[in-house]
């Protein structure tokens, strides 16, 4: 949330073509047990007020799009507790069309500009951050609308718990040297890449999302990264 207590301009589409009567049911079912609601006055959200009980493994997902990749992420790690950020309400309800019926209990949604809920935060809650293709805005005038700046590393780190994990992919170059260059910088974020197939080739629990394909189709190859990081203490000492 800007300094100021005021939610940030979304840029991205918040909708597409009006949603059908059948996915707007289903949203307004499901989205009220599963929404989480920023601190009004702003301030930090407890853990147990997310999760109660606190499930041991936390995932945050920012902008999953259809939801192909968190519905997947959630059927294979059934006992992980899962936050994912979308403001595009029609890629919501695709991810609530794929889930069971029964809302899962260790799924929280938040609708809105990720990086608002991220600042609520607590400290190291997160094994593993997944930020799959987010939108390169490739215009030079609109880089500053990217997700990826140095205030949203520092969230991710901060976020993340000691040896926990980052995953980024794009398949744009310009944005892909951006945000290697920023993730990279960061002194508490290691990259673990150690040959070119580390970064070419997507690691086995990582599906492929809707994106991924689209710019498989289009002939562009995209790049998976993974970050680890660092322990506290080791970060701190430029160990
Ligand atoms: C290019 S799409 C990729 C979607 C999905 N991750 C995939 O790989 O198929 C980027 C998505 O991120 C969402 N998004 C972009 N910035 C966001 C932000 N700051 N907070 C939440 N969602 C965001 C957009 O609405 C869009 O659905």
């Amino acid at each position: 949330m800007a300094r100021d207590g005021q939610r940030r301009n979304l840029y991205g589409r918040r909708q597409g073509r009006p949603l059908r009567a059948g996915r707007r049911a289903l949203l307004e079912a499901r989205l009220p047990d599963l929404q989480v609601a920023l601190p009004d006055p702003p301030g930090r959200l407890a853990a147990g007020a997310l999760f109660d009980p606190l499930p041991d493994r936390l995932f945050l997902e920012i902008g999953f799009g259809g939801g192909e990749h968190l519905a997947w992420q959630m059927g294979r790690h059934p006992d992980a507790g899962f936050i994912a950020a979308e403001y595009f309400i029609t890629g919501v309800a695709s991810l609530l069309d794929q889930l069971p019926a029964e809302p899962p209990p260790h799924l929280r949604l938040y609708i809105g500009d990720a990086r608002d809920l991220m600042e609520c935060l607590p400290d190291a809650l997160f094994d593993k951050i997944f930020i799959l293709f987010p939108d390169p805005w490739p215009k030079r005038r609109h880089h500053k609308r990217r997700l990826i700046q140095a205030a949203t590393v520092d969230l991710l780190a901060r976020l993340l718990k000691d040896g926990g994990a980052l995953r980024f992919a794009s398949d744009d170059p310009s944005y892909l040297a951006w945000a290697l260059q920023r993730l990279t910088a960061h002194p508490a974020l290691q990259w673990q890449a150690r040959r070119p197939a580390d970064w070419r080739q997507r690691p086995e629990d990582w599906p492929a999302t809707r994106y991924e394909q689209k710019a498989l189709a289009a002939g562009r190859r995209p790049a998976f990264l993974r970050f680890r990081r660092r322990p506290r203490r080791e970060a701190e000492t430029g160990g």
